[in-house]
This record gives structure tokens, sequence and C-alpha cells, in this order.
């Protein structure tokens, strides 16, 4: 049975663009997918700690070196790595904050990108696993929109990512939220590339 990993990074909850629209990602997976498995990995509930020093020791070091706090420090991230092995596809529901990811989102991210695991030789170790994110943001960072070049989130995701494997990526851009939170559009308006992305 394949494996969706369902990523999210709003701390708003209930009125979250990006969880709304990657609940619609979800259920249309499920849909297309009878009996697929969903992990939920809600980094709101996650309290990741930022990479520090036993964490470092671990990342470089072989595990009969560890001390008890590298140890423990690197097993969260083996941990995540493992969630994301064992995922056949992947979304991520993230909003854009300052031009970039949420804090929540990078330390993730430095979680997962582990030199010797994830990419070993400079080679993402991630393939086959498609990949779509949903990035929610206020303005509008459309092609052609004054703003595109202002959205850093969407080069360094791609970047990042493919780094350790995950080129097979989608990003949809739910922009101008803020409308939607005022009421002058609505959700649904990317609801169809959402069903389109689940789908595929
Ligand atoms: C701390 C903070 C920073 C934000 N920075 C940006 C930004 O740089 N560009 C933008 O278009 N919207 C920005 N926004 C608006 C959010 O991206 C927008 O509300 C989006 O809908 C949030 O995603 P969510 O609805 O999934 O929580 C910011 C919001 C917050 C709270």
């Amino acid at each position: 049975m394949p494996t969706l990993l369902a990523i999210q990074a709003s701390p708003r909850h209930e009125y979250s663009t990006s969880r709304k629209l990657s609940a619609v990602f979800v259920e249309k997976w499920l849909a297309a997918h009878p009996g697929g498995k969903v992990i939920e990995r809600d980094l709101m509930k996650t309290n990741l700690p930022f990479v520090d020093l036993p964490w470092i020791g671990g990342a470089f070091t072989p595990p009969e070196q560890h001390s008890p706090e590298s140890a423990a420090a690197i097993k969260i991230s083996n941990d995540l790595v493992a969630e994301l092995q064992a995922a056949d596809r992947i979304i991520i529901g993230t909003p854009m904050y300052n031009f970039t990811i949420p804090a929540a989102l990078k330390a993730y991210i430095d979680h997962i990108v582990r030199v010797g695991v994830t990419v070993v030789d400079n080679v993402g170790q991630l393939t086959g696993k498609k990949t779509t994110i949903i990035l929610a943001s206020g303005g509008d960072f459309r092609p052609g929109s004054p703003f595109e070049v202002y959205n850093q989130a969407s080069g360094y995701l791609r970047q990042v990512l493919g780094f350790i494997g995950l080129t097979d990526l989608d990003i949809l851009l739910a922009d101008r939220a803020r409308a939607g939170d005022a009421g002058e559009t609505a959700v649904e308006q990317f609801g169809e590339a959402v069903s389109l992305a689940a789908a595929a």
C-alpha cells in the first residue's frame, strides 16, 4: 500500500490556507489510493530543537562514538529521515513568512538533510518520491507579478529538497490568502489544482 507523508508548518490550524488545501489533497489522494497510509507530521506539534553541538556530533561521527547527548539529538533526525524513506508521496503545506519559509520548516529541513544518509557524495538519496508543496502567502507571487522575485521560498525549497533527491517537485502557490481571510476570495479557488496534484 502506498504511503503519503503529510507535513504541515502553519500555526494557524483551522484558519490556515495551507492546511485546508493540504486536507483537500490528502482526501483526494486517499480516494485515488484506497487503503493508502497517511503519516501526519505536524511541525507545530513536533517541537523540533535547532541543530546544536550534540546534533552535529551525532551527524558527523559513527554511532559507536556518540555521547548520550549526541545519540538523543540525532535520534530525532533519524526518525524524521525514516519517515521520509517510508513515504512514496509527500505533501508539504506551509505559509510564506518574510518571503521565505517559517522557522519550524527550516528546522525540519536541517534535520533531514544528512550527509552520508539523505545525501551521499552529493547525490540525493530520496529519489522516486513525488512531492507537492502548497505555499500560502498573503501577496501575489505568480509568474509575471511585480513581486515574483520576492518569493525566496519556492527556489529555496526546490533547491534544498532536490539536493536530497526530491527532484520530482511541484509548488502550488496559494497566493493572495489575505483576500481569502477577508472573505474576498475563497480557498476553494485553488481546490482544482490541488485535486489534480493529488491524483497525479
Ligand atoms: C510572521 C508572518 C510573516 C508573513 N510574511 C509574509 C510574506 O513575506 N509574504 C506574504 O505574501 N505573506 C506573508 N504573510 C502572510 C501569510 O503568508 C499568509 O497569511 C498565509 O495565508 C499563511 O499561511 P496559512 O494560512 O497556511 O497559515 C506572513 C504572515 C505572518 C504571520
